[in-house]
């Protein structure tokens, strides 16, 4: 028997959690557990935020109400709980915009007469600028600090691994630039005659101010994902061989980006106190055998670190109630 901290206990032993990510193979369900983590989080008190950063937006279908494109909206029936699901395609629009900017002006200071266009259409046809358009959403948001406690639905494993990964990406690419770009510019100033118009001009480099806005925020925001006291990623599975091996990978993967892992979740476990046993069809039995079996497989694999059994519904979860019915067994200890 192993019985750990249930995830409410979790939340009390770390008073400076504001970062919550959730995190596992497609469909374990990540948008309901992150859903009732916010809602028990808002129920404890904090000004809790649920974002999506994932392209396929649930949302709006677990809480039943309409979230889409619409901003930072309260969630009807609760209190201090308010969602966010980010329209992907009018920040990849935004940015394809601010790139046809930005790559106007350079290759107007170099001096080189081509359209933008072929370049924006190699940038912005890279699989990763989708991402790197929802990762700044998401970093935003941190960053304006309106709430007190912040839960990431986050996308299948792959899209939330490149996420975490375009943080590296990005910082060591910005720094790239911005060096090249000083490097530049003060060429520029060397070779110039007329030295006081150019500083004048360097000083105020869109590009330069641009990229070092973009690094500062970059560099803030990888200060926030690791540090243990502010940030948890949170791994959802179910008690099956393949979702437990996609939390396998994905803990080192985490781990290897420095990111604070909070603990194990697991969902849709059959209530078996709710079936007489000797009376149970066989097909029920033996499902809910599996399932210990698993149940057991987990709490082994991960020691001490499972917070939570959430029962299977008898429904699909959609509504407040059903979610907040969930985040009552978050205040439960697990046993294997
Ligand atoms: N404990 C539960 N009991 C009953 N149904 C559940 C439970 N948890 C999740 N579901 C249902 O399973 C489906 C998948 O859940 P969810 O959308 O949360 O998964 P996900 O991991 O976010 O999926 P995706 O990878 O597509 O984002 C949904 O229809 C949801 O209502
Ligand atoms: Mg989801």
């Amino acid at each position: 028997m192993n019985v750990g901290f249930s995830f409410k206990e979790f939340i009390s032993s770390k008073p400076g959690l504001k970062y919550l990510f959730f995190g596992g193979k497609g469909g374990v369900g990540k948008t309901v557990v992150s859903s009732a983590a916010a809602c028990l989080l808002s129920e404890l008190g904090f000004k809790t935020l649920i974002g999506s950063t994932n392209p396929v937006h649930s949302l709006s279908s677990a809480f039943d109400q309409d979230f889409w494109g619409k901003g930072i909206t309260p969630i009807k029936g609760a209190k201090n709980l308010y969602a966010l699901e980010i329209d992907v395609s009018k920040t990849v629009g935004r940015y394809k915009d601010d790139l046809v900017d930005k790559i106007s002006m350079f290759l107007k200071y170099a001096d080189i007469p081509i359209k933008p266009g072929p370049f924006v259409e190699v940038a912005t046809t890279n699989p990763a600028f989708e991402e790197a358009a929802m990762f700044d959403d998401m970093i935003d948001v941190m960053l304006k600090g309106e709430f007190d406690v912040y839960v990431f639905d986050t996308a299948p494993v792959a899209h939330t691994y490149r996420l975490l990964g375009m943080s590296k990406v990005y910082e060591a690419w910005l720094a790239k630039m911005i060096k090249s770009r000083q490097e530049a510019l003060s060429l520029r100033l060397k070779l110039s005659f007329r030295k006081e118009k150019v500083a004048k001009e360097i000083a105020e480099d869109p590009l330069l101010k641009s990229a070092i806005e973009m690094k500062k925020s970059t560099d803030m925001a990888r200060r926030l994902l690791t540090d243990p006291e502010r940030t948890a990623f949170f791994f959802v599975t179910l008690p099956l061989a393949l979702p437990i091996a996609v939390v396998e990978r994905f803990v080192t993967w985490v781990k290897a980006f420095n990111i604070p892992t909070g603990g194990v979740i697991v969902n849709c476990v059959v209530p078996k106190e709710k079936f007489d046993l000797e009376k149970a069809s066989p097909y029920l039995v033996h499902k809910i055998e599996e399932q210990e079996h698993y149940l057991k497989v987990i709490h082994e694999k991960f020691p001490g670190e499972v917070l939570a059994h959430l029962p299977l519904m008898e429904t699909e979860v959609r509504g407040l109630e059903m979610i907040a019915h969930l985040a009552e067994a978050l205040k439960h200890p697990s046993r294997a």
